[in-house]
């Protein structure tokens, strides 16, 4: 990007997300880069409240055609639900912007095309937001991956555990229906497929999986509406107190009002579809192997992974909420087969969110640094993850191996 003008970014959905990451923070470290020329949500309210946390004097708007034709932005940044990206992306690229989406870049296979259809209309770019490339150890692991450390890479374990807060949170809200998120095989493993992906620098084309809802949804002993008022607010273990947290209470309680979306719905809603219990085997392209697993529920937070090779084995756990302190580095275990003993590699972590991920992506994006690793990722790798994920889905509610050949083509002919 040109060093002297400022890129005029429009941000379409004002939640929690395209608040703090895309409209204060992203103004807060990258003014030199953009210029916030629009705010654009159904709901009215909350991006009122949104444009005062930024601390922006932007125009609000509540449709994305408005926003483009009144704004005309060079960039649209999507933080809307997911099952909805694909029309603001569409329309944003129709009407000659590039597009930062947040993740899952969409949620169904006619989406994914519909959406790569436009970019190769209009010529224009999208970059997905897969932070978690970015994080220093994610890098350091593709690094060591990339020297072929442990020889050829043969197979890898990756297990990530979302704690009883965090992974609550997805069951509270339109995150818990299939037809708004695609499951967290989507929403959420998108970002793992992603890394899976990246990691393995090969595209998957085999999926098995399994998945189970043995928490959230009708398995609760009670339930009501929502946390707020509930009558079994004392005795629930998923009770959340949202007029706690003075952001979250300011940007969704009262525009609640307006669309109906309240942020702390009971976690034991009867029509919850989602699984909170997954796991699934990936075969790739270059024969690589990938046992994953998600769960929903667990008392820390973090994940485990480990690379099996022809001359050794990488490992790691990174530890992010437990009941002990989180340590101020990740620490990789590099073992070489053959007596080559272990090598342990200490990488401090990054400040900001996602491990620094969000924060270098930004960087990487706005002022243009060189990409060594290939951590800028695009449409197609955004499909990918997201096929991964709906072959996964697939493979759980069918009993069945799903081969990605079976979904269709990313692009139509
Ligand atoms: N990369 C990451 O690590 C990361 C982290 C959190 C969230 N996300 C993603 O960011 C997105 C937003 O997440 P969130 O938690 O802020 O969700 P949210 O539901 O709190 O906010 C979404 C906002 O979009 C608005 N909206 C919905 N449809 C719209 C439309 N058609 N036009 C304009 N506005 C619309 C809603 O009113 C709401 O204010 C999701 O796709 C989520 O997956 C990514």
């Amino acid at each position: 990007m040109n060093g002297h003008e400022r890129q005029r970014y429009a941000l379409v959905g004002t939640g929690n997300r395209g608040t703090t990451m895309w409209g204060r923070d992203l103004l807060a470290g990258w003014r030199q880069e953009v210029d916030l020329v629009a705010i654009c949500d159904t709901n009215p309210l909350r991006a009122e409240r949104a444009r005062a946390m930024i601390k922006s004097n932007a125009p609000i708007y509540t449709s994305i055609e408005e926003t483009l034709a009144a704004a005309r932005p060079e960039l649209v940044i999507v933080c809307t639900r997911d099952s909805n990206h694909d029309d603001v992306i569409v329309a944003a690229l129709e009407a000659g912007a590039d597009v930062i989406t947040e993740k899952p870049m969409t949620t169904s296979m006619d989406k994914i095309r519909r959406i790569r259809d436009a970019e190769r209309r209009t010529g224009r770019r999208i970059d997905v937001s897969f932070n978690y490339r970015y994080a220093p150890t994610a890098a350091k692991l593709k690094s060591l991956l990339m020297a072929g450390e442990i020889g050829t890479l043969t197979s890898v374990d990756f297990h990530w555990y979302l704690n009883n807060q965090h992974g609550a949170d997805y069951f509270r809200r339109w995150h818990a229906y299939v037809k708004n998120s695609g499951s967290l095989f989507v929403h959420k493993a998108t970002h793992h497929f992603d890394l899976l992906n990246w990691y393995i620098g090969a595209d998957p084309v085999d999926v098995a999986a399994f998945g189970e809802l043995r928490q959230y949804g009708r398995n609760g002993p009670f339930r009501g509406p929502r946390c707020r008022d509930c009558s079994h607010a004392e005795e629930c273990d998923y009770f959340f107190d949202m007029s706690a947290d003075e952001f979250l209470d300011q940007l969704y309680e009262d525009p609640s009002e307006i669309d109906g979306y309240v942020r702390d719905g009971c976690v034991y809603r009867e029509d919850i579809d989602i699984f909170d219990t997954m796991s699934a085997t990936i075969r790739y392209q270059n024969a690589v192997t990938a046992s994953y697993s998600l769960n929903a529920f667990m008392p820390i937070e973090g994940h485990a992974i480990a690379f099996n090779g022809t001359r050794g084995r990488i490992e790691l756990r990174q530890f992010e909420k437990q009941p002990w302190p989180t340590p101020d580095h990740d620490e990789i275990l590099l073992v070489r087969s053959f007596d080559g003993g272990v090598e342990r590699i200490k990488v401090p972590h990054a400040g900001g969110g996602h491990f620094g991920g969000d924060d270098l992506m930004r960087s990487m994006i706005f002022r243009d640094g060189a990409d060594p690793l290939g951590q800028r990722a695009d449409s197609r790798a955004g499909a990918m993850s997201v096929m991964t994920g709906l072959a996964a889905l697939q493979s759980a509610t069918t009993g069945r191996m799903v081969k990605l050949s079976e979904l269709g083509e990313i692009d139509h002919p």
